[in-house]
Order: C-alpha cells, then sequence, then structure tokens
C-alpha cells in the first residue's frame, strides 16, 4: 500500500517520504481500516522536525494521527464494528475513558505507533469511534487530536457555561474547535491573531473579540478592557512559554487556563504567582480519551456542527499539506485526501 513515513533520524520536512509498504493485517481484536482523508496538526511538524518528546523517531514511521476511514474488515473477537462502518482512531492507544492511565500514553504518528496517513491502518477495536453521521470524511479526519482536545479542555475540564468568556490563542486548530465550542455552550468568545483577515472571519463565526497581537504585542489589556476589567473565565492556552503570561494577566478571578500548547516553546517560563491572588487554575490537557471523542461526537452530531477547513490537499501533495501548515497561513484545519 502507498504511504508516507517520517524517516528515522528526521530533523526537517525532508525527512517525509512517500513509501510502499505491506498491508496490515488485523489480529483477532483488531479493525482494518480503508483510509480516506487524515489531518495535520502542530505535532506533525515537531515530528518531522526531531523535536517531539525524546527527539527524532528512532524508526520510519508512518505520518500523522488523525484520519478517517471505512472498515473493510475486523478480527475474530471484534464486537463493536462491522465491515462498512465509518470509523476514526483514537489519537492515544488504551485510554477508554475516566482519568489517563498511569502508564506512558502511547500516541498514533510516533514511535512505537505508526500514524495514519496510508491507504489502511489496523486499530483495536478499543481505540476507534464511529463518525458522527453528518460529517464527510475529511470533516471527521480532523477531530482525533484537535477537537478532543478543546472538547476535553473547555467542555469536560473546564464545564463552561452560558455567560462565559473564553480567550483562544491564534486560529488553528484546536483554537476554532474551542470558538466552536464556546458558541455552542453560549459562552462570548474572545481571540488573538496574527491576521486582521483571520479576526474578520473569526467575528463572522462568533468570537465577540477579536485583538491583533502583533498590532497590540500586550494583548492582556485588551482582554481586561473587553471584558470590563474582569478577566475571562476560561483561556485556551496553546501559545505555550510565550503567551503564558499574558494568559494568567488575562484570567479572571476564579478562572481556569487550559494548558495544552506550546507553538512559543517551553523555554523562559514565567512566575505562577499571578494565579494566587485570582485563585484561578492551571490543568493540563493531554488530548483526551476515547470516551471524550464519542461524547464530543454526540455534541458534534446534535448541532451538526461542521469543521473549519482551510485546504484539502490530495494524497501526493501531502509535502506541499506539510509546508501549507508550517507557513502559518491556515485557519483552522489542513486536511489529506487519501
Ligand atoms: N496538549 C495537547 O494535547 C495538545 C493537543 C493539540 C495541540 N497541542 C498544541 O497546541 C498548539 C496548537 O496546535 P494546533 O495543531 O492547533 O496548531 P495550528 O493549527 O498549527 O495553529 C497554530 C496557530 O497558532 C497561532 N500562533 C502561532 N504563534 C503564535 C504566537 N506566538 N502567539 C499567538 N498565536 C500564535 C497562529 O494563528 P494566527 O495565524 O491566527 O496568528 C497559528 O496559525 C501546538 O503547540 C500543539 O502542539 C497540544
Amino acid at each position: 500500500m502507498r504511504a508516507y513515513q517520517i524517516v528515522a533520524g528526521s530533523n526537517s520536512l525532508d525527512g517525509l517520504r512517500r513509501v510502499e509498504v505491506t498491508d496490515p493485517v488485523p489480529t483477532a481484536t483488531q479493525i482494518l481500516v480503508r483510509m480516506r482523508a487524515a489531518s495535520l496538526n502542530y505535532r506533525d511538524l515537531m515530528i518531522a522536525r526531531g523535536h517531539y518528546s525524546g527527539g527524532p523517531v528512532g524508526a520510519n514511521t508512518t505520518a500523522l494521527s488523525d484520519g478517517a476511514g471505512e472498515v473493510v474488515s475486523v478480527g475474530a473477537a471484534v464486537t463493536r464494528f462491522r465491515v462498512g462502518d465509518r470509523v476514526a482512531g483514537t489519537f492515544f492507544r488504551n485510554w477508554a475513558d475516566g482519568q489517563p492511565p498511569a502508564r506512558p500514553l502511547v500516541a498514533l504518528g510516533a514511535p512505537p505507533a505508526d500514524g495514519v496517513l496510508a491507504e489502511y491502518a489496523a486499530f483495536d477495536e478499543e481505540d476507534a469511534v464511529a463518525l458522527p453521521a453528518h460529517l464527510s470524511f475529511e470533516g471527521a479526519a480532523t477531530l482525533p487530536c484537535a477537537a478532543v482536545t478543546a472538547w476535553h479542555g473547555l467542555v469536560e475540564n473546564g464545564r463552561v457555561t452560558p455567560g462565559e468568556s473564553v480567550l483562544l490563542i491564534g486560529t488553528g486548530g484546536v483554537s476554532m474547535f474551542a470558538l466552536q465550542f464556546a458558541r455552542l455552550a453560549g459562552a462570548r468568545a474572545l481571540i488573538i491573531s496574527s491576521s486582521d483577515e483571520k479576526l474578520a472571519r473569526a467575528r463572522a463565526q462568533g468570537a465577540d473579540g477579536c485583538i491583533n497581537y502583533k498590532a497590540t504585542p500586550e494583548w492582556e489589556h485588551e482582554v481586561l478592557r473587553l471584558t470590563q476589567g474582569r478577566g475571562v473565565d476560561h483561556v485556551i492556552e496553546v501559545g505555550g512559554a510565550g503567551t503564558l503570561g499574558r494568559s494568567m494577566a488575562s484570567v479572571a478571578v476564579g478562572g481556569r487556563i487550559a494548558l495544552i500548547g506550546v507553538l512559543t516553546g517551553f523555554a523562559n517560563l514565567v512566575s505562577p504567582y499571578p494565579l494566587l491572588g485570582k485563585q484561578a487554575s492551571v490543568k493540563g490537557v493531554f488530548v483526551g480519551s476515547r470516551g471524550h471523542f464519542e461524547r464530543m461526537n454526540a455534541a458534534l452530531g446534535a448541532a451538526q456542527l461542521e469543521p473549519v477547513i482551510d485546504r484539502v490537499f490530495g494524497f501526493d501533495e501531502t509535502v506541499a499539506a506539510y509546508r501549507h501548515l508550517e507557513s502559518g497561513a491556515h485557519y483552522g484545519k489542513v486536511v489529506i485526501r487519501i
């Protein structure tokens, strides 16, 4: 079958290779899926660049964690799925629900787990979910990492309620899902972006407060102004060390910061003490469980919510898709049709 792999030792997008590999053979508890679409996350750039946890990949690894397709065969012991079902694999293997397991979590697309940018992928039946019926394969392929992370951080951990305010950082995959979930919950969304054009699109999608962080580098003052000095109830913190201090300045008394991203790196960490007087909290979010994914899919289905897709690339345009994500020109998700 055709696949794209990140080659062992890769430290740039040049490590992304189109290859021919043998088709996976499902075990008794696995389903074999004809993948139809996959999507990119910022993590996939980090993996190709050799910056993902633990450094460069040590073995050739099929790329990308997020994809959707249809079941073409099932192992003898499979009970959850049938041939013809439309499914997506979960980002993590072996986290059905509840608290994360104590053992290290294994995620697709980085050793030891191959990803989904291939014609076929085998998933344990416990590591797959049914797709919301209204979504195309391209739409569903955007869900496993970015959407589940936003859902977990804002809805299940954050318990966002109507009338609360939510701050979103940038207009990438996680932030666009968080904008949609904030709106769905009846919350007020504020968003920062490098681009006025992207902010205009976010406003059209329901963002109430829009701040250009290039024009207004000290954007926390504007967040406070837009919230009458109160600050926001939730921050979906995807920016990392370079934005965390401003996020802490932006959060309201009793507010919650979902610590998610590392776009500006991990170094130069700021003091957490601004949180003390506000009695605000920071909680780490690491994608989520199959339960998060399934509950989110139910909500997506009920609201007929469509993921924000920036662009769909062909399979042979995979390198261009990575370069597009790297450019930062995207708004929402970048998808590859398989
Ligand atoms: N913890 C987890 O489980 C988890 C899950 C998913 C993602 N993440 C992390 O979350 C982050 C976002 O991931 P993603 O896949 O959504 O990324 P993405 O789709 O590539 O979006 C990145 C966007 O963030 C904005 N941005 C970049 N630098 C910024 C800065 N200095 N200040 C403010 N905004 C900035 C830009 O938006 P504009 O062009 O609008 O400025 C950029 O397009 C990454 O660090 C990723 O590793 C973590």
